[in-house]
């Protein structure tokens, strides 16, 4: 038998670690609790929900730490009876119901979980890590990153993770040249992603290419497998080689490009955001498709995505009038996106890593002489959920410390 600890015994009904808060006062309502902080905050918290959440033996599993109730457990009328500010911080109640034989029909509360969980939701990263957009001038801005200490110095890698997210794209320099290296680094992250492509792909001169990518010919600002439901949410390229004339990488901030349309020229960004295009793919294996607009804003009216593979894109369908305004849409947005304003170029060393988010930043290259020299990128795709989950396990760990 493991290690097995007593619920009970837990702070939290997690694996996490949160900072005390330390609590100016409490008032129970019919409802539930509410909690003022003396940094002047204040939270609101559900009976039922509060109870869901107790470490009680019964209430959350002493080994997964997750939750042994539902909503169904919780009888009507179920509120707290009595609340109480102990002598160490905690928030002491007394349920109005037992809700199983061993309930003691009282429960404790941490107050840095309470103000967390209660206030956030999310982990406190100490950081903004709201998108920030840039263009082919402003590329050089972004924070490059030192290959030689990112898998090893925890600070570095902190770095690397929020660099990531705030500008959707981080250039790591002069990483070990080794093969292995495409999973090294992106493993540290999460898992990565396979596909028709295969867990790991070779970009290099392939005889019978099933992609432009494995030939000579320029390859416009573009994202990866626009054909698919969910088009990965990362993609990371690692050279080991790169000394032909030409093939230079091409990197443009997708967002930044249709931001710019939705400031200058709202038409056209409500036509792209609600006008649905089909994309399919062209293989002898494989046939996928997927209908959606290029920009896909989120709940919030923010961007959460574009999709962006001008040749993926299927015959149009429609009368003449809807067929031309959106092609002249797509027209306007593809030229942004491979316009001198926005596209970054630059050459990439061996042992560089670009890491980017394929549903923000555009990927590309110039054309390349295949007999002035060789050419090889390994890469891998991810979710972007594994970056997240990443930066919150180091900022669990920082916590922790
Ligand atoms: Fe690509």
């Amino acid at each position: 038998m493991p290690n097995q600890r007593h619920a009970s015994s837990m702070l939290t009904p997690d694996f996490d670690t949160y900072p005390a808060r330390p609590i100016a006062s409490i008032d129970v309502h019919p409802l539930g609790l509410e909690v003022r902080y003396k940094d002047g905050q204040v939270s609101f918290h559900l009976a039922a929900d509060l109870r869901e959440h107790s470490v009680a033996d019964d209430t959350t599993h002493a080994v997964t730490r997750e939750a042994l109730l539902d909503p169904t457990h919780i009888p009507e009328g179920f509120h707290i009876s009595a609340a109480q500010l102990a002598d160490d911080g905690f928030v002491k109640v007394t349920w109005s119901h037992k809700l199983t034989p061993s309930d003691t029909g009282q429960a404790r509360y941490y107050s840095g979980w309470l103000y967390q969980t209660g206030l956030y939701g999310d982990a406190d990263f100490e950081a903004d890590l709201s998108p920030r957009l840039w263009t082919a001038e402003t590329f050089k801005d972004i924070p490059r990153i030192d290959g030689s200490c990112v898998i090893d110095n925890e600070d570095e890698y902190f770095r690397f993770l929020k660099t990531f997210i705030q500008y959707g794209v981080v250039l790591v320099k002069g990483l070990p040249a080794v093969p292995e290296m495409i999973e090294t680094l992106p493993e540290k992250i999460g898992v990565i992603r396979t596909s028709n492509f295969g867990r790991i792909f070779e970009v290099k001169i392939k005889a019978d290419a099933d992609s432009n990518a494995y030939t000579g010919e320029e390859l416009r600002a573009h994202t990866d497998l626009a054909t698919r439901e969910y088009m990965p949410g990362l993609q990371f390229l690692f050279c080991l080689q790169n000394d032909s004339d030409g093939g230079n990488s091409t990197l443009t901030d997708g967002f930044a490009v249709a931001n710019h349309i939705r400031t200058t020229d709202p038409q056209t960004f409500n036509l792209l955001s609600q006008t649905p295009i089909d994309f399919v793919n062209k293989a002898k294996t494989s046939d996928y498709r997927m209908t959606v607009p290029l920009f896909h804003l989120g709940r919030d009216g923010q961007l959460d995505e574009v999709r962006w593979t001008s040749w993926l894109r299927a015959p149009m369908r429609g009368s003449f009038d809807e067929m031309s305004r959106l092609y002249s849409a797509q027209k306007k947005a593809y030229h942004l996106g491979n316009s001198s304003e926005f596209k970054a170029c630059f050459k990439l060393g061996v042992g560089d890593m670009i890491c980017f988010d394929n549903r923000r930043v555009l990927h590309g290259r110039t054309s390349f002489d295949p007999t002035s020299g060789g050419r090889w990128l390994r890469g891998c795709y991810m979710e972007r959920e594994e970056l997240w989950s990443g930066l919150r396990m180091v900022a669990r760990a920082k916590r922790a410390r």
